[in-house]
């Protein structure tokens, strides 16, 4: 069985004082979570949202994380900055990086790499986007990007990975895919796994949904069978909205 796990991207969102009054808001409200449960502050806010959650069932994630562990790379974060600091998860390739700066799926194997290599997991971000899926082309797009990303994983690497798939059109638009889309997507997520690694290890690796996630269609979202979890944005940013979610 695949434990369940919702994580929070705040994006470029929060204060250092909003990040640490909403975590402390939300500590209480997902304390009984059945799921693994997951808050990516902006890299600013992450060291006093660790002391903020010591002790508690909630983990803390980054949103970006750098291929190499130190340099020459002005304005760069690493893995070991972060494990030292507490963080254990960290998006990677998120379509807005992949949008906006640039990202590449080699980049976004690479960045996942060396967050393996310093006990970091990945949730590793693949989704199409209005375009892709009008031509009908989904399914190629999400294999390219997952097997791209995992390429030279060891088996024991890919089965701590998380995977998002976060259709595009999907994300901050309201617009969510049906339960039955996000449930066949992502069974072709698993399948590209298991066209590489075999249906066994396939079957061990937990993929999330994301895109306009939220209190309201979680439950129905978390009920498919494919479905391990969610990457969830504007929900997560109001600490009774992300209960709601975490406890569906
Ligand atoms: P959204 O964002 O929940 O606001 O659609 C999800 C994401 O981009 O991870």
């Amino acid at each position: 069985m695949r434990t369940p796990i919702i994580a929070g991207n705040w994006k470029m969102n929060m204060t250092l004082a909003e990040a640490v009054a909403l975590v402390r808001e939300l500590k209480p409200l997902v304390a009984d979570a059945k799921c693994q449960v997951v808050v990516c502050p902006p890299y600013i806010c992450l060291h006093a949202v660790a002391e903020e959650i010591k002790g508690t069932n909630i983990a803390l994630g980054a949103q970006n994380i750098h291929w190499a562990d130190k340099g020459a790379f002005t304005g760069e974060i690493s893995a070991p900055m972060l494990k030292a600091i507490g963080v254990q998860y960290a998006i990677i390739g998120h379509s807005e990086r992949r949008q906006y700066f640039g990202e590449t799926d080699e980049r976004v194997r690479d960045r996942a790499a060396n967050a393996l290599a310093h006990g970091i997991i990945p949730i590793i971000c693949v989704g199409e986007s209005l375009e892709q899926r009008e031509n009908g082309v989904t399914d190629a797009v999400v294999t390219v990007q997952t097997v791209a990303a995992l390429k030279d994983f060891s088996p024991a690497d890919v089965e701590k990975v998380v995977i998002a798939y976060e259709p595009i059109w999907a994300i901050g638009t309201g617009k969510t895919a049906t339960n039955a889309e996000a449930n066949e997507t992502i069974g072709v997520v698993r399948n590209a796994i298991a066209g590489v690694y075999g249906k066994e290890l396939a079957n061990k690796v937990r993929i999330q949904y994301g895109g306009s996630m939220n209190a309201k269609n979680a439950s129905a979202l978390m009920a498919m069978p494919e479905i391990d979890g969610g990457l969830i944005g504007g929900a997560s940013l109001k600490a009774e909205d992300f209960s709601k979610v975490v406890n569906f």
